[in-house]
């Protein structure tokens, strides 16, 4: 009898689930899903996590077969990732066409795989031979793409530091640093050519930590302040992300592109860090990410771009362990490896072992699971 009825009560959460009665929009929302970590629950467990989360966008920063496979079938859009040790042999058109054909193609189309990023802020280290491999390994990489006959589902772009930037405010006057200018200009030819979208990976974080007596902390956390206006614009900015990504489209209109949109392949805040890692707690990781999931279910746009929401991946999905650097590094995840949140953003999840985050929506639950406890009475008492 207890048996039966612990199974009915399982039938009908997972039936809830199926159902996404209870789920948030999360139309925009993105999240990196690292792994460097040895303690991270399995694939097909993140996938059961991100579906009771309604979360529909994951970046990985490799192709990892693993991963791939568990999200077979799931309505998760995924961008996969060829990290700067590839870059040298992705030049070459048949080792480019061999990678495409035993990593991406096999999970072509069950696993939504709809961009690739090569390299990772490939101009944010003084390697100027691995910067002159970038734009030849993302042109590589395309033209097997289009010779294998997917290049319509699958984009090809690179993820580039916010350091890029020689100047960033006010946003009207972003620019690329001079010295990238020969790397920058054909590669954004290129984006405008294929009409991929330009990724920075944007964290006002550090702006803050690098200054906190000088930043506003309500400016980088999205809490309501006076803001700051562009004098050549007379734009007003109420947060430091969307100054950030006005400044990445000044500077890429300054060498002439207007066509080329720009996205956050990374943002986040740590929730916990070194005694000398201002505001990295819990509480502005909190408010940090519940405040940008927040603009972005309501569609915002820069003051710049109004009507383009932002486009975010949040980093990151769990905290990893393993990532070396000060300990504000293994603390930027949304999660803790038992699947547990770190703070509460407003993402609820729905499975029985995961936490709940508002009591209307654990009523609604009740509910249905006292529904349920009459029922199986009912039929088995
Ligand atoms: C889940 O998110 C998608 C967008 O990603 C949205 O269209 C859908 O309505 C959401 N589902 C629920 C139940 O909130
Ligand atoms: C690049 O290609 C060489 C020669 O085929 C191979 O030995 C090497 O492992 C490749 N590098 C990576 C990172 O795959
Ligand atoms: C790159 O070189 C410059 C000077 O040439 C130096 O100031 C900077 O720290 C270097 N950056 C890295 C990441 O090594």
């Amino acid at each position: 009898m207890a048996s039966r009825f612990v199974i009915f009560r399982l039938l009908f959460l997972l039936l809830c689930l199926s159902d996404s009665i209870v789920q948030i929009h999360s139309d925009g929302f993105g999240i990196n899903y690292g792994q460097i970590a040895n303690n991270l629950p399995s694939p097909s467990r993140v996938a059961l996590l991100l579906q009771s989360l309604n979360i529909t966008r994951v970046k990985l920063y490799d192709a990892d077969p693993n991963v791939l496979l568990a999200f077979s079938n799931s309505n998760v859009d995924f961008i996969i990732g060829l990290g700067n040790e590839y870059l040298q042999n992705m030049t070459d058109p048949i080792k480019a066409r061999n990678w495409i054909q035993q990593h991406l193609q096999p999970h072509l189309p069950q696993t939504k795989i709809t961009c690739i990023t090569i390299g990772n802020e490939v101009f944010n280290n003084n390697d100027t031979q691995l910067m002159s491999y970038l734009l030849p390994a993302m042109q590589t990489v395309y033209h097997a793409l289009v010779n294998l006959g997917v290049d319509k589902q699958v984009t090809v772009t690179s993820a580039h530091s916010f350091n890029i930037l020689a100047n960033s405010y006010p946003p009207s006057s972003g620019t690329f640093r001079h010295d990238l200018a020969e790397y920058i200009q054909p590669l954004l030819d290129f984006h405008s050519q294929i009409n991929s979208p330009f990724l920075i990976n944007a964290y006002p974080y550090f702006a803050y930590k690098n200054n906190p007596s000088q930043v506003s902390v309500d400016y980088v956390l999205f809490q309501p302040n006076q803001g700051m206006t562009d004098p050549n614009t007379n734009l007003n900015y109420d947060n430091m992300l969307y100054a950030q990504i006005d400044a990445v489209y000044s500077a890429i209109k300054a060498m002439g592109h207007t066509d080329i949109e720009v996205r956050i392949s990374e943002t986040g805040w740590p929730s916990k860090g070194d005694a000398d890692e201002a505001g990295a707690t819990s509480e502005n990781a909190g408010l940090y990410n519940g405040n940008l999931l927040q603009r972005i279910q309501e569609k915002q746009g820069t003051p710049a771009k109004p009507s383009v929401p932002i486009d975010v991946y949040v980093f990151a999905l769990f905290n990893e362990d393993l990532k070396p650097g000060p300990t504000s590094e293994r603390n930027y995840g949304l999660f803790y490896p038992d699947a547990t949140p770190v703070y509460n953003i407003g993402l609820q999840s729905y499975l029985p072992e995961l936490t709940y985050s508002t009591a209307s929506k654990i009523n609604v639950l009740s509910v249905f699971s006292l529904v349920i406890y009459v029922m199986a009475h009912l039929m088995c008492g």
